[in-house]
């Protein structure tokens, strides 16, 4: 609303404008403008009763823009920090409030707490950065508090691992954007990385592996070199975990069960349901062998947790709970003995009884448990929170049911996703959430009341690892998609006013340079978007800097600084290559875009689903499979929809009689992520669009062959309408990573020649 009535204001008066409009992420809840400004001195004097920490950090952030004294606050100083009344903090958000008013002598700061202090010198020191060069800061009075009490980012150092230093790097950025959460996934299937005195052998085996895959996942190809031992030390863990206390960043620790625990069963195999030996994993993906229910088991995890629970004084403790086959379990006598004796519902019903267990015994040391989704299987734990990451479904569950829950869904918070053409994009490990998506996110889903809304905690982005080499790729990967999360979690984020947003990014990259910060500049990246046109689709360009600096070229060439100037969408009428890229002054600003296309008698017809694609693989919805574009089988990217447990019907109107002899669509093999080819397909014609006639069918060996690119000879046809049914794999079958669940199908294009 406030920042409404700014850019209102800009109607009226440029003058104000400029001294108005500031870069602050993520934006305050209010700002007062008022006479006058504060002239940045040379020498900044310091209230003697400022709080120490926070301080020390404030005077280490600005080195370099002033010197720094200290006086009594009746000495003229420049900076001090009043109290509102401490005894009103009752809850996380009223202890991160705080107000800095900036007037022509001083500046002072109020918080209920230190945290709100923190927060307070995180905007001060941004207003600073920007006026500095000015040397002077409008007069105002700044009102802030954020929206959602959880602002988190979590990180994997299990699929790769990050040093001490590299892991501080990280917790400093989620410091910087008022981030107060770092959710820290310290052990999976690829390696256990947390030091346990009781259990040496978790990092002793655990956290080294023979090798690693490279490349895309399909390519299956490994890199032949040992990886670790890599893990953190009790010791190292202490520190970081002060470190993040004196930013205010609550470090939540997740030890993964009953799944992803092949680091742990390596070291410890009798806590399997079958003898092993195993070994840390090489690949990524879902693997069946998981913790057995067993008492020794629960015996080894309340260890564990005890010494986790030591070192970190967070008041939810995550156990992970996804993804967690249950082929072992279906086979081991003592589970089916355990399921029978407790009369549980199957195997999701041992899944409840194992969270629960864990519950109860981490209710016991005063901590609560939070875990992914899954750990709703077969009944929530009584005081559990949902960290909800397969869409929003999990989050309105528990909300509904009087839980909390950390909204993460993939398709707005995954950062492990593409988030510009990929490419032009280093490896991902596939989908589409570029700067707006994550922008546009709300984290009260719609289905939810206002009570029900109460127990929507917060928001996360999660980063996981298996396609992101170094601490450079984080950086990248994480900005400037972070700056996106931290206005979505402080409550000020106006999906409708993105470009504005977007200029504060664009100025904010200057601070990244400052820092040597590795970002994405994906944003400068023309991107293109097939819209449908009269003769089939057209390929309409953008840019989110100046329209006039797009030039393309339609010949297969990199376009130059005198390549044809864009001006309105691109008929596509033939197969063809559009490479495009974004130019100021005669210079290549961005990377080269490139799109090729390849058009049929179906591209840019009317297309209807009978099931629609899973949230997180929906990009442009039906239209995806007509636009000409067909999908790389290496980059699960914005090409390809996706549909877990559902067959693809598809019928595509062609407006009128079109004559082909084939039918040709791809679908995607990646069993670790449990995408399955399809199962079968049929293709039938009509001419009425409702009674339809067989014509072809296809059988799962010959998908397997065909290595998922089907082309089916159809004969001569002449028809109005097209239907294609594309079997879905269905239950996962055993042996497979992800047994028992529901298979994903991806197809990118329906196209027929
Ligand atoms: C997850 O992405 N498996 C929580
Ligand atoms: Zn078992």
């Amino acid at each position: 609303m406030q920042r409404f009535l700014l850019m209102f204001s800009v109607l009226f008066s440029s003058l104000f404008f400029t001294q108005t409009r500031l870069n602050l992420i993520p934006y305050p809840q209010k700002i007062e403008f008022q006479k006058g400004t504060f002239i940045i001195p040379e020498n900044f004097k310091l209230d003697e009763n400022l709080p120490v920490k926070e301080t020390a950090y404030f005077k280490k952030r600005t080195a370099g823009m002033f010197t720094f004294s200290s006086g009594k606050k009746d000495e003229g100083v420049h900076l001090v920090n009043a109290l509102f009344t401490p005894q009103s903090v009752i809850d996380q958000q009223k202890k991160e409030k705080y107000s800095v008013d900036i007037s022509t002598k001083s500046i002072i700061i109020s918080s209920n707490t230190d945290h709100g202090y923190f927060l307070a010198l995180q905007t001060l020191i941004q207003l600073l950065e920007q006026y500095k060069d000015s040397g002077k800061i409008p007069a105002m009075k700044i009102e802030d508090e954020p929206k959602f009490a959880w602002r988190g980012m979590h990180l994997d150092v299990c699929r790769h691992f990050f040093t001490v230093a590299e892991v501080k790097q990280y917790i400093d950025y989620l410091a910087m954007y008022k981030l107060n959460t770092f959710h820290w996934h310290l052990t999976d299937d690829q390696g256990w990385r947390i030091e346990i005195k009781k259990y040496p052998k978790l990092t002793q085996i655990g956290s080294k592996r023979k090798e690693s895959m490279i490349g895309a996942y399909v390519d299956n190809t490994f890199d032949g070199k040992p990886y670790g031992p890599y893990f953190y030390t009790q010791d190292q863990i202490k520190k970081v975990v002060k470190y993040a206390q004196e930013r205010h960043i609550t470090v939540v620790p997740e030890i993964e069960m009953p799944g992803h625990a092949l680091a742990a069963l390596s070291a410890y195999p009798e806590l399997a349901c079958t003898k092993g030996p195993f070994e840390p994993a090489t690949k990524w993906g879902v693997f069946d062998d998981v913790f057995c229910p067993k008492e020794e088991t629960f015996t080894f995890l309340e260890n564990v947790l005890d010494e986790v629970i030591q070192l970190f004084p967070s008041k939810y403790i995550h156990i992970g709970g996804d993804e967690c086959p249950k082929t072992r379990w279906k086979e081991c006598p003592y589970c089916q003995e355990l399921i029978k004796k407790n009369n549980l519902k199957g195997e999701h019903g041992l899944q409840s009884y194992f969270i629960h267990r864990i519950e109860k015994y981490v209710n016991s040391k005063g901590r609560k448990i939070i875990g992914w989704d899954e750990i709703l299987e077969g009944g929530l734990a009584p005081n559990a929170a949902v960290m909800s990451w397969t869409g929003i479904k999990g989050g309105v569950e528990a909300a509904k049911t009087g839980h909390f829950a950390v909204m993460t869904p993939g398709a707005y918070c995954y950062f492990d996703h593409y988030q510009g053409d990929p490419a032009t994009e280093p490896n991902a490990f596939g989908g589409f959430t570029p700067l707006d998506k994550v922008y546009s996110y709300n984290p009260i889903p719609k289905e939810l009341n206002a009570e029900q809304s109460k127990y929507i905690l917060g928001v996360q982005a999660n980063l996981w690892t298996e396609y992101i080499l170094d601490f450079k790729q984080v950086q990248y990967m994480i900005f400037p998609r972070l700056f996106a999360l931290s206005e979505v979690g402080w409550g000020t984020s106006d999906p409708n006013n993105y470009k504005e947003f977007e200029e504060r990014v664009i100025h904010e990259f200057k601070h990244l340079d400052k820092l040597g910060v590795n970002y994405a500049k994906s944003i400068y990246n023309v991107s293109g978007k097939v819209i449908p046109s009269e003769n089939g689709v057209a390929y309409e360009l953008s840019t989110s800097q100046d329209q006039n600096g797009i030039r393309y070229t339609l010949n297969g060439k990199d376009p130059e600084a005198n390549a044809s100037i864009y001006k309105n969408p691109i008929p596509v009428s033939k197969s063809m290559t559009i490479k495009s890229a974004y130019f100021e002054n005669g210079q290549l600003k961005s990377a080269i875009s490139s799109q090729t296309f390849t058009i049929s008698k179906t591209t840019g017809k009317k297309i209807t689903l009978l099931e629609q694609p899973s949230e997180n693989y929906s990009f442009g919805g039906a239209f995806t499979l007509v636009d000409g574009i067909v999908g790389n089988q290496k980059q699960l990217g914005k090409t390809w929809l996706g549909f877990q447990g559902k067959d693809v019907v598809a019928t595509i109107d062609f407006g009128q009689k079109a004559q082909f002899s084939e039918v040709y669509f791809n679908t995607l093999d990646n069993k670790g992520s449990w995408i399955h080819f399809a199962k079968s397909a049929q293709v039938f014609v009509s001419d009425n669009g409702t009674d339809f006639k067989l014509i072809k069918e296809i059988a799962k060996d010959e998908i397997l062959s065909s290595k998922g690119k089907i082309r089916l000879n159809v004969g001569g046809q002449n028809a109005k309408y097209l239907k294609v049914r594309i079997e879905n794999a269905g239950i996962i079958p055993a042996g497979n990573p992800g047994a028992d669940s529901k298979a994903w199908l991806f197809i990118d294009e329906i196209g027929v020649n």
